[in-house]
């Protein structure tokens, strides 16, 4: 069986199982789309949001990118946060990333791989911004793990400066921001920085006309 075929086939296994222990199962989620969490984690196969928070179908909005970066002109990333923010109105968004990330693991090393170079892009500014932290670490693993953190911090930074977020803390107070690292070794999300709704942001980013 090629692989294709074995989820196509686990995937009506999976919904078989779903109606044998609930019949309503799928009647109820297709009312349901109000979760008020919007996850924004890395497409890394082995990081899937909600197998690892234990959430249900309908619990959170989900949008992936390599090493979970908020790139003000991706224009994907805008319409799901906006989406999630004005019509969802989503409490939280949380910025998911994990160690061992092959994304920012590539951005530290001087080799080109192809067009992904400029999304990585963002990640060598990241590492200029802390390149003495980051280069005191003793090894290459600790300085992507360091980087990872850094990275989603910076992450979280940039939500706060889009005009979508600044204009929701206005009108509703919400959502608040959460930078989370996933650590492979142990399943555990450990939190590693925060922005409540209302913050303030660096002056030049605030927009005073929203
Ligand atoms: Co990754």
């Amino acid at each position: 069986m090629k692989p294709f075929e074995k989820i196509l086939k686990d995937n009506k296994t999976w919904a078989a199982q779903q109606l044998a222990t609930d019949p309503t199962y799928f009647k109820r989620l297709i009312e349901i789309q109000s979760p008020e969490v919007l996850w924004i984690g890395c497409s890394d196969s082995r990081v899937p949001a909600d197998k690892i928070t234990g959430t249900q179908p309908g619990e959170i909005f989900v949008h992936r990118n390599v090493a979970n970066l908020v790139v003000h002109t991706d224009l994907n990333l805008l319409s799901v946060l906006q989406y999630a923010v004005d019509v969802l109105k989503v409490k939280h968004i949380i910025v998911c990333g994990h160690h061992n990330c092959g994304g920012v693991r590539a951005a530290l090393s001087n080799q080109s791989l192809g067009l992904i170079d400029k999304w990585l892009w963002n990640i060598k500014n990241v590492y200029r911004q802390y390149k003495k932290e980051i280069n005191a670490q003793s090894s290459e693993d600790a300085k992507v793990d360091l980087l990872t953190e850094l990275n989603v911090k910076e992450q979280v930074l940039n939500l706060a400066k889009t005009s979508i977020v600044q204009k929701s803390w206005k009108e509703n107070n919400a959502p608040d921001l959460h930078g989370w690292v996933y650590d492979l070794r142990d399943g555990i999300i450990n939190p590693v920085f925060d922005i409540p709704a209302g913050s303030k942001v660096d002056e030049i980013f605030e927009y005073d006309n929203l």
